[in-house]
């Protein structure tokens, strides 16, 4: 069996066959998949039917894993895994998974903030590398996840606009996204995670030195300008960003594992009838390496 990689859209996202991710993989096909991601930036694996352990060792291939902030800050009784670097992308109870969670629970309103574009992590110092979702359990009607490639969204500005965003730094919050939807309620002792964090704007790929916009909804303001004009802004350059010929949508399959690069990808879900059916994905994501040395402003640039 080789891998082989067939683009989805724009030479962005590919769907990779030829191999079982189930099973530890040799190291060269580590290679061929990082390759991947550097090429086309989303990758999706059909008919993948791993388990937690399975993907959990399919992701260490990759980096570090992280723990995600709604991990870290949900109270035990609300977790539903033991293990925190796995997470639930699903609106099923924690402690009885045969029922859907209600209306105004509060971990659903929490997470109605991924139907905005963002990256993952990206309120974090050092954000989120890849994020890899796998779907146990879909909808019969929507619940898609859709992918913008923030690479073609830079290519594309003017040269005059990327001038202009050049040395820009964003602070990026929890709180930002979450004020979009009305959300403020968190639990007590976590005030220090909601801080804002600096990032530059414009990222360079450390390995293939390709630039990209790094967009999110978790973005409140650009150090140095007023916060209106900064978000009006902010507006502008997400709405160019998330046109239709920059976007991959992914319709979800039982058995689907998706992975994508928060460094050059925004994303975002889209609505189901999510009192009536369920959506049961798992997920996993990587430490962000590379991001972390680009928070501050280049001095002498700039
Ligand atoms: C996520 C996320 C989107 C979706 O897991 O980080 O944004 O479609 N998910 O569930
Ligand atoms: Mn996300």
């Amino acid at each position: 069996m080789s891998i082989t990689i067939r683009a989805l859209h724009n030479g962005f996202a590919g769907v990779v066959s030829g191999i079982d991710i189930c099973a530890p993989l040799a190291r060269g096909e580590v290679t061929a998949i990082e390759k991947g991601m550097d090429d086309y930036a989303v990758l999706t694996f059909p008919d993948q039917p791993l388990t937690d352990d399975q993907q959990i060792a399919f992701t260490q291939n990759f980096g570090e894993l992280e723990i995600t902030l709604a991990g870290q800050m949900a109270k035990p009784s609300e977790r539903r895994f033991q293990r925190l670097e796995l997470g639930g992308i699903s609106n099923l109870e924690a402690d009885d998974v045969t029922k859907l969670r209600e209306r105004n629970d509060k971990r659903r309103m929490y997470a109605l903030a991924n139907r905005l574009w963002h990256s993952d992590a990206s309120f974090r110092a050092v954000g989120a590398g890849y994020t890899l979702l796998h779907a146990r359990i879909v909808p019969g009607k929507g619940g898609d996840t859709q992918f913008a490639d923030m690479r073609a969204a830079y290519d594309a500005l003017s040269a005059a606009e990327k001038a202009e965003v050049e040395n820009l730094v964003c602070e990026h919050s929890i709180v930002f996204s979450r004020e979009q939807i009305g959300f403020n309620d968190y639990n007590p002792g976590h005030e220090a995670h909601l801080k804002p964090v600096p990032h530059k704007l414009v990222l360079t790929h450390p390995k293939t030195g390709r630039k990209s916009l790094y967009l999110s909804s978790h973005i409140g303001g650009i150090a140095g300008w007023p916060v209106p004009e900064a978000r009006a802004f902010l507006r502008d350059l997400t709405e160019h960003a998330t046109q239709p010929r920059f976007v991959y949508s992914h319709a979800w399959k039982v058995g689907d594992l998706v992975m994508w690069d928060n460094r050059t990808v925004m994303h975002r879900a889209t609505r189901f009838d999510d009192l009536k059916e369920v959506r049961d994905l798992r997920r996993t994501s990587l430490k962000g390496v590379g991001l972390e040395v680009q928070r501050q402003p280049a001095t002498a640039a700039a």
